[in-house]
């Protein structure tokens, strides 16, 4: 199974993603993390994407496409891959394109998490994040049973950089202006799935897994 999953921040790709790679056997490549990995470890990739992301930007098309095509080519791929947050503009949409033709391989589903604005910046706000596993939960929404500790290994949470107001409305800011036309984008190419992300966690992804019913 090859799937995008496309959404503005906070949507729910992440949390929707963890259930997914579970379920279908598929790596999870999250450009997100990706990078974030890249600055916790100090390298020059992480020195070169820390300034966009602290600013709610977009990493340059040149820095992302080329770790993507890497990864595509490694042997965990060559069954399935999920792809979180990526592409995210056109440009890398047809760098993606490109690649995956020339591997001979097509995408199965793009699907999109919709969720509104307003609540989009709370949820990004309240979000927390395990410091040892990744685990993410949210203060309100999908708080852990002892406070500030991780469910899943007891690790410490933490808030990302990025995650206070003024740094999240400026990332869906450019989400509506660079990312948001994919969604035409992958209309257009008959595989894109629309799913609506204001129900609950556990709601949204029993319609991704019906709508993923349909694919071998
Ligand atoms: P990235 O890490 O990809 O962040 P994002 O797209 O902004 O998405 P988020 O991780 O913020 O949200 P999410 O949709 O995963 O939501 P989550 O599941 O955590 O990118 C960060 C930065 O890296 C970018 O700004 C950019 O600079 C750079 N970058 C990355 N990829 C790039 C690319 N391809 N090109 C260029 N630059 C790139 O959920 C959010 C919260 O809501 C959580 O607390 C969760 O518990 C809660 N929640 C989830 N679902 C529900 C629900 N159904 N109901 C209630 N609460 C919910
Ligand atoms: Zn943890």
């Amino acid at each position: 199974m090859r799937l995008v999953l496309l959404g503005p921040p906070g949507a729910g790709k992440g949390t929707q993603a963890a259930g997914i790679v579970e379920k279908y056997k598929i790596p999870h490549i999250s450009t997100g993390d990706i990078f974030r990995k890249n600055i916790k470890e100090g390298t020059e990739l992480g020195k070169k994407a820390k300034d966009y992301m602290d600013k709610g930007l977009l990493v340059p098309d040149e820095l992302v496409v080329e770790i993507v095509k890497d990864r595509l080519t490694e042997s965990d791929c060559s069954e399935g891959f999920l792809l979180d947050g990526f592409p995210r503009t056109v440009a890398q949409a047809d760098s993606l394109n490109s690649e995956l033709e020339s591997m001979e391989i097509k995408l199965d589903k793009v699907i999109n998490i919709d969720v509104s604005k307003e609540e989009l910046i709370e949820r990004a706000v309240g979000r927390r994040i395990c410091k040892d596993c990744g685990a993410t939960y949210h203060i309100k929404f999908n708080p852990t049973k002892a406070e500030g500790v991780c469910d899943v290994c007891g690790g410490e949470l933490y808030q990302r950089d990025d995650d206070n107001e003024e740094t999240v409305t400026k990332r869906i800011e450019v989400y509506i202006d660079q990312t948001q036309p994919l969604i035409d984008y992958y209309k257009e190419k008959g595989i894109l799935a629309d799913i609506d992300g204001r129900q609950s966690i556990d709601k949204v992804f029993s319609d991704i897994v019906d709508t993923l019913g349909s694919v071998k």
